[in-house]
């Protein structure tokens, strides 16, 4: 098939959302595009960090970028879970070179412990992959008392890259990947009520608003770090069968179970992000089957420039860190 006609077939694809984000969506455009796998050995000598590498998603990230090569940092929150998937890792690719990283992402006081491992014991950082997740189906805070979707989808994701930034900066061709969500497309974001604290609850409407606010900080951290050399991009895995998925929304997972991609399927484009050198460098990006996608499908869930610069200084106030890229005309003179 032509370029042109396999373009107009993926933008229809696209625009049909349950072909999109299934398994249909999937196999259609790996044809379509004739799509090859990351080189053997591509990760060989480079480090990637994965967050939430104990089940659905992360666990098949980690296995397939040990699978390219790389050492691989585990952070998790559960350090029974973390060393069986350290046993298996070291198991099945016949090395040791998959460290444990303690850290709950929904509290900074355990991000900065884990940054400071981290950083003492890591000479390089070749991708940072933020994937931890999860929906809370009533509103609690989290140990900072920042609403707990928030905390963890969005402030503890952010103290960490800007705790691990320096490394990231030292380490050339660095790129951070954040997994979001197709979700995000339902819902605005009210800057004046990030934690939900004036409208009615509902988890999945908490989860869409943060993934929402993890892609527009990805814009803002691209805009931000232009010409430092690391690259911050966002994908979405369409809707993948995982535990996460079957345990927080059980009954879409039961009807779309037929269609449902693999964690293999669901996870391909962050691989590539990772492993292919030049995937991602034009950043900033929202990605889903290796292709750059719209930010908004909806006009009124759109956030301006200057709402986009906000709610990077109000995620900076509640990370409680210093700016970690401040505007250029911010920044001190050196
Ligand atoms: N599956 C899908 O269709 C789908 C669609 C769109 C987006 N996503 C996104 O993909 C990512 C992975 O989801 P999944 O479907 O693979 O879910 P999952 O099977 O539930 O895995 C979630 C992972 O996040 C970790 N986690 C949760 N809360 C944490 C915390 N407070 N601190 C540290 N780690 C924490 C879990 O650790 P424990 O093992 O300790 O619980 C687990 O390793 C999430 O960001 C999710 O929003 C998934």
């Amino acid at each position: 098939m032509d370029a042109m006609l396999a373009n107009v077939v993926d933008a229809v694809l696209e625009l049909s959302i349950v072909g999109s984000f299934s398994r249909i969506g999937y196999a259609v455009r790996r044809r379509l595009h004739a799509w090859s796998d990351p080189v053997p050995g591509s990760l060989d000598g480079q480090t990637a960090l994965v967050t939430g590498p104990t089940s659905g998603l992360g666990r098949q990230a980690v296995d397939e970028l040990a699978a390219l090569g790389a050492r691989v940092i585990l952070v998790g929150r559960s350090p029974d879970k973390l060393a069986a998937v350290a046993d298996e890792l070291t198991e099945r690719h016949g090395e040791d070179r998959f460290p444990t990283v303690e850290a709950d992402l929904g509290s900074l006081d355990s991000i900065r412990s884990a940054v400071e491992q981290i950083l003492a014991s890591e000479e390089r950082l070749d991708a940072l992959v933020d994937n931890a997740g999860a929906i809370f189906p009533e509103r609690h805070e989290g140990p900072d008392g920042i609403e707990a979707t928030l905390a963890l989808l969005v402030v503890g994701p952010f103290a960490l890259t800007a705790g691990l930034l320096p490394l990231l900066r030292r380490t050339p061709g660095a790129r951070v990947v954040a997994v979001t969500s197709g979700g995000m497309y339902t819902q605005p974001l009210d800057l004046d009520d990030l934690q939900l604290t004036s409208t009615s609850y509902a988890g999945p409407k908490a989860y869409a608003r943060s993934k929402r606010a993890q892609v527009t900080l990805i814009r803002e951290w691209a805009r931000r770090a232009d010409g430092l050399g690391v690259r911050f991009n966002a994908m979405h895995p369409g809707w993948a069968d995982t535990p996460g998925l079957a345990e927080m929304l059980p009954g879409f997972h039961r009807f779309m179970g037929p269609v449902l991609r693999s964690a293999t399927e669901g996870i391909d484009t962050l691989v590539w992000l990772v492993a292919t050198p030049d995937a991602g460098i034009d950043d900033g990006r929202l990605w889903l089957d290796r292709r750059p996608r719209p930010f908004d499908r909806i006009p009124s869930t759109r956030l301006t420039a200057a709402e986009r610069r906000r709610l990077w200084r109000e995620i900076v106030d509640l990370a409680g860190v210093e700016d970690p890229l401040p505007e250029p005309e911010a920044r001190p003179s050196a």
